[in-house]
């Protein structure tokens, strides 16, 4: 039987796809005030802006591609179930060819109905070339189908699951300063081995291995070290 790899992604890993990080130098909230385009109040305030705000992401996303490290993470399946858990809501890892992602924060490339929230729709890319519709096909007003601050996290509790039930868990690419996803780590089961990839990583408790390296390269090494037999 195969092991179980639980992967759990962040900003960091569509970094060198093109794709802004958001607390780096340069960051997205660094030139965004992350409470009035990623809020429950922000949106109430001025939903104008929050549409304007992610459809400027979904046109960044559409000009860009998979790179390295999401191609690297599929290769994994061969040997591996492999399981993604990301914070990120551009949709690299599926286009990629992943076959389990597991989105914490919400999908960009999606809205749903305010009065109807079961209403999720994909949007088509060409819908997205101008200002975004706001309101869907029954007439009611959509907004993005992201999780904002301030709001429940509907996919952790299926995250925790996984993150137990891991042989190996991996981290990439996240600065773990946004809860709950940071706290993913505390559901590995003891002995469990944990590596961590990001070329500026964060604190992370003693015993995971840290690939200081950016996500392509350090998938790359990610994979070195797991096919190499454990001595012992
Ligand atoms: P951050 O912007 O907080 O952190 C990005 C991390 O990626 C940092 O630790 C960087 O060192 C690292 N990084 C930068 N370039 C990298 C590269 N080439 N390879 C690997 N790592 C690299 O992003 P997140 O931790 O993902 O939520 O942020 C978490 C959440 O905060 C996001 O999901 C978003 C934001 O508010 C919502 O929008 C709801």
């Amino acid at each position: 039987m195969k092991k179980k790899l639980v992967i759990s992604t962040g900003a960091g890993i569509s970094a060198e796809s093109g794709i802004s990080t958001f607390r780096d130098a340069g960051g997205l909230w660094e030139k965004y005030p992350v409470m009035d385009v990623c809020s429950a109040d922000g949106f109430e305030r001025n939903p104008a802006l929050v549409h304007q705000f992610y459809n400027d992401r979904r046109k960044q996303l559409l000009e860009a591609k998979p790179n390295a490290a999401h191609y690297g993470l599929v290769d994994l399946e061969k040997d591996y179930d492999v399981y993604v858990i990301t914070q990120n809501v551009d949709d690299l890892h599926e286009r990629a060819g992943q076959q389990n992602v597991l989105h914490l924060h919400g999908e960009l490339m999606k809205v749903r109905s305010l009065t109807h929230p079961e209403r999720v729709y994909q949007l088509k890319p060409e819908a997205c070339a101008t200002t975004p519709d706001t309101r869907d096909q029954y007439g009611d007003p959509v907004r993005p189908h992201i999780v904002f601050f301030q709001e429940a996290v509907p996919n952790f509790e299926p995250a925790t699951e996984l993150v137990a039930e891991a042989d190996i868990f991996v981290v990439i690419g996240t600065s773990l300063n946004v809860y709950p996803a940071a706290a993913l780590i505390n559901y590995v089961r003891p002995g469990t081995p944990i590596y961590y990839i990001d070329p500026n990583p964060a604190r992370v408790p003693a015993g995971v291995t840290v690939i200081a390296e950016p996500a392509t390269r350090g998938v790359a090494t990610l994979a070195r070290l797991l096919s190499q037999p454990i001595e012992g």
